[in-house]
């Protein structure tokens, strides 16, 4: 990303303050209805709308996302025990990842209307498309 891309992200993140969880879980539960495949790898959760699981599992991911903000300049190694996790024990195919981005962004542009400038945008697929490759590099 460049000094200007990383700016941007930098700066709606801190705008998103305590609300990563929530919108985070707002990306899984879209995600969920949008891609029901995705469902397959959470058996074991509660993933009907407003469930205190998803609720918790998008506090997870907001972590792992606001982590991943701050090691702009080293994302692989940053995410590198998530990456092993995903691909190494729970077996996650890397096309989900690109699914769950795109409800990353659909709902940040939903919530932010008018942060979301084409520069903005652009940024952020950039960071997420970053995000999902340092998550695969276990995949070798
Ligand atoms: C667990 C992050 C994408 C399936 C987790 C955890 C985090 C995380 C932080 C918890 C790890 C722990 O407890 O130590 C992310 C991020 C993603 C992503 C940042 C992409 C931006 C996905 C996708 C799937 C998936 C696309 C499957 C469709 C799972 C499963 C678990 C998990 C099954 C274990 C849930 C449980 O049993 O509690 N993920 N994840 N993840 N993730 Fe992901």
């Amino acid at each position: 990303l460049s000094a200007a891309e990383r700016a941007a992200v930098r700066a709606l993140w801190t705008k998103l303050g305590s609300n990563v969880g929530v919108y985070a879980t707002e990306a899984l539960e879209r995600t969920f209805l949008a891609f029901p495949t995705t469902k397959t790898y959470f058996p074991h959760l509660d993933l009907t709308p407003g469930s205190a699981q998803v609720k918790a599992h998008g506090q997870k991911v907001a972590d792992a996302l606001t982590r991943a903000v701050a090691h702009l300049d080293d994302l692989p190694t940053a995410l590198w025990a998530l990456s092993d996790l995903h691909v190494r024990q729970l077996r996650v195919d890397p096309v989900n990842f690109k699914l769950l981005g795109h409800c990353l962004l659909v709902t940040l542009a939903r919530h932010y209307p008018g942060d979301f400038s084409p520069a903005m945008h652009a940024s952020l697929e950039k960071f997420l498309s970053h995000v999902i490759s340092a998550l695969a590099t276990s995949y070798g």
